[in-house]
C-alpha cells in the first residue's frame, strides 16, 4: 500500500488569493486608485454555465475585484453577442472578459472566439494566445491548464522526462494541458500521450502512466485497476449527479493506496481554475495603459 497524498487545490487557492489581494491594495488601492474588472459574457440556460458564473463572480467579490455580467437569457442572435464582444473590447475600464462556453449551437463558437481582442482574453482560447503558448511565448494561458500546472509546481512534482497521459482532447482543458506538459519549459518537458473517444485500448495507456490528467466527464471513469503503482492523478472531472453530489472522473476510493498523488473532488482543480482566471485578469489589469 502506498499512502496517497492529496494535491490540495482549496488551500493553495486561498494562498494565491492572499498574493492577488495583496498586489491589489498596493497596485490598484493605493496607487491606480481604481479595481481590476473581469467581464462576463453569459449565454443561455445551461445549468451548470449558471453554477460556474456564480462562482466566478462569487470569487471577484471575494477577492475585490470588479465585474460586469451581460446574460442573454433567450431570443438573443449572434450578432447580439458580437455587439456586446465589440462593446467590451472597447470599454476602457473592463480589463478582461470572457464568454462562458458552451455556447448554443446556433452560435458560431470561433467566430465570436476570433472577435476578442487577445489583450482582453483572459480565458486565453483566442487563437493569438493558444499559439504563443504553443511557442513558449508569454501569453493568457487557460485557467485550468494553468491551475493544474500551478498546483503540480506548488508541491514541486517533477514532471521532467515524466509519461504524462492526458484523458480528453477539449480545448478548454485536454488540448492546452498536453501543450504545456511537452513545452521546454521549467514546468514541462514530459512525454505525453493523448487519449481521446477514438482511442483504441485506453487502459494500455492509462496503466503506463506516471502522470495521468483526467478531463473527460464521466463520473468515476478511472478505477484502480486501471493504473499502476504511484502515478500522479490529476481529476479534472466536475460531475454533478442529481445536482446534489460531485464526483470527480477517477473513482476516488478505488485509486486511494495505489496512486502516489491525486487531486479531490472537490477541492482539487476546481478552486483552482477559478483563482487562475482572477489571475489572468490580474495580469490583463496590470497591462492596461
Ligand atoms: N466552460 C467550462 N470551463 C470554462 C472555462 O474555463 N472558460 C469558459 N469561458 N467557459 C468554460
Amino acid at each position: 500500500m502506498i499512502t496517497t497524498k492529496l494535491l490540495d487545490g482549496s488551500k493553495t487557492s486561498i494562498e494565491i488569493r492572499k498574493n492577488i489581494k495583496k498586489i491589489i491594495k498596493k497596485e490598484f488601492i493605493n496607487k491606480k486608485k481604481y479595481l481590476p474588472h473581469l467581464g462576463i459574457i453569459l449565454v443561455g440556460n445551461y445549468i451548470s454555465s449558471k453554477i460556474y458564473v456564480n462562482n466566478k463572480i462569487k470569487e471577484c467579490k471575494n477577492i475585490g475585484m470588479n465585474f460586469t455580467l451581460k446574460h442573454f437569457k433567450s431570443n438573443y442572435s449572434e450578432g447580439d453577442i458580437l455587439q456586446e464582444i465589440i462593446n467590451m473590447n472597447k470599454n476602457p475600464l473592463i480589463d478582461g472578459f470572457i464568454i462562458q462556453l458552451p455556447l448554443e449551437k446556433h452560435i458560431d463558437k470561433n467566430k465570436i472566439i476570433l472577435s476578442i481582442n487577445p489583450k482582453k482574453d483572459v480565458d486565453g482560447f483566442h487563437p493569438e494566445n493558444f499559439g504563443k503558448m504553443a511557442l513558449d511565448m508569454n501569453s493568457f494561458i487557460p485557467a485550468t491548464a494553468l491551475g493544474i500546472i500551478t498546483l503540480l509546481n506548488k508541491y514541486k512534482i517533477k514532471i521532467n522526462g515524466k509519461h504524462t497521459v492526458v484523458i480528453g482532447r477539449s480545448k478548454i482543458v485536454g488540448r492546452p494541458i498536453s501543450i504545456l506538459m511537452s513545452r521546454k519549459n521549467i514546468i514541462g518537458n514530459s512525454t505525453v500521450t493523448i487519449v481521446h473517444s477514438k482511442t483504441k485500448n485506453i487502459e494500455f495507456y492509462t496503466k503506463i502512466a506516471d502522470i495521468l490528467i483526467v478531463a473527460i466527464g464521466k463520473p468515476q471513469f478511472i478505477k484502480g485497476n486501471m493504473i499502476k503503482n504511484g502515478v500522479i492523478i490529476i481529476d479534472v472531472g466536475i460531475n454533478n449527479i442529481n445536482y446534489n453530489k460531485i464526483l470527480g472522473d477517477v473513482d476516488y476510493k478505488s485509486v486511494i493506496g495505489k496512486a502516489s498523488y491525486l487531486t479531490p473532488v472537490p477541492g482539487g482543480i476546481g478552486p483552482m481554475t477559478r483563482i487562475m482566471l482572477l489571475n489572468n485578469t490580474l495580469k490583463a489589469a496590470l497591462n492596461r495603459k
